[in-house]
């Protein structure tokens, strides 16, 4: 009941009468009152005016399961979600439900996380009230080695939501790290569990600087967050609904082929190190290359000094910009 109160008050600005919220809901007056109070608890700012009704007057900056309903305008993803305060990694919470029958969708945020994963084994710092942490299951029917793109997809819908839902001119860096002036604002990291050569899920996790003010000395260098690059606080429910409407609509597309077909030029668009020398650091021996753009495979085309263009496979080896980090 709280998310259709959230809704309405949020589409009407203005306020809306209690009788109104009754009939819409089919609830009592108290029940609205009640509920009412437990959003102002929470820290929203409602208005009650006698003969004229409730109007929100500050939107507070919770996940809570009402929150994200309210802001959700999705056909799948997050139709069924959970919400945790405090979680050791939204990851690990999206595969336990998968292994219980979750369903393509099911979408796990939390508010901390105490053992937040990064890639490559490493840490991802996740502290209470500032930040995004949320991550979904998906069960695609295609083979595991297309699942490594929705990587990319993941990459996208990020970075439109974070255009959509803040103008800042967000781009990518191959293959999947948003990047705002060149420095990283997102993390994405996919664990999937296969069966033969069968996905049983897919699960992407992301992590999306929003309000973080400082970064640790190792990555201040090339970490940023939204509120730095604006200058002021974001709420991060509405940039949520933003960036999974967004991942609804590139799957899809993504799905019409199984592979980038549907989605290269505009992830090319997107990417920050196209036309920029990159360092390939491949296992097998480094070298240096223009970055022109990726395949229907999502590989990244490098074009090497002798005119040779390499086709980079993401997760086998790490790209740096020579100039700065993309
Ligand atoms: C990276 O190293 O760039 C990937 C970071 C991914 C972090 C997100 S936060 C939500 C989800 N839960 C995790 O434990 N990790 C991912």
């Amino acid at each position: 009941m709280k998310a259709e109160i959230l809704k309405i008050l949020k589409k009407e600005k203005d306020y809306v009468s209690g009788q109104e919220l009754c009939e819409s809901l089919g609830v009592s007056r108290t029940a609205v009152w009640k509920a009412i109070r437990q959003l102002e608890e929470q820290g929203y700012v409602i208005e009650a005016v006698r003969n004229k009704g409730y109007r929100l007057v500050e939107e507070a900056d919770v996940l809570t399961v009402a929150e994200l309903h309210s802001v959700l305008d999705t056909k799948w993803l997050g139709k069924e979600l959970e919400y945790y305060y405090e979680t050791d990694s939204t990851n690990n919470r999206a595969r336990d439900a998968a292994e219980k029958g979750a369903s393509h969708g099911f979408l796990a945020v939390a508010d901390c996380q105490t053992a937040g994963k990064g890639r490559r084994g490493r840490v991802w710092n996740s502290p209470h009230g500032t930040d995004i942490y949320m991550s979904f299951v998906l069960r695609p029917t295609f083979t595991p080695s297309q699942a490594s793109m929705l990587t990319l997809v993941a990459g996208m819908a990020v970075v439109k939501g974070v255009q959509k839902a803040t103008g800042l001119s967000a781009m990518i860096k191959w293959p999947n790290d948003a990047v705002v002036n060149g420095k990283k604002i997102c993390g994405i990291l996919t664990e999937m569990s296969t069966e033969e050569d069968a996905i049983r899920y897919v699960v992407p996790g992301i992590g999306i600087n929003v309000n973080t003010e400082s970064f640790p000395p190792e990555i201040s260098d090339t970490a940023t967050s939204l509120k730095l690059s604006l200058g002021h606080e974001l709420k991060r429910a509405p940039l949520i609904g933003a960036v999974l409407k967004s991942f609804e609509q590139y799957y899809s597309r993504f799905m019409e082929y199984g592979d980038m077909t549907g989605l290269m030029d505009e992830y090319n668009e997107m990417l920050a190190n196209r036309k920029r020398q990159v360092r390939v650091l491949d296992p097998h021996g480094s070298y240096e290359g223009m970055a022109l753009g990726i395949d229907k495979e999502g590989c990244l085309l490098v074009k090497r000094e002798d005119d040779s263009v390499s086709a980079v496979i993401s997760g086998e080896v790490s790209v740096r910009g020579i100039y700065g980090y993309v």
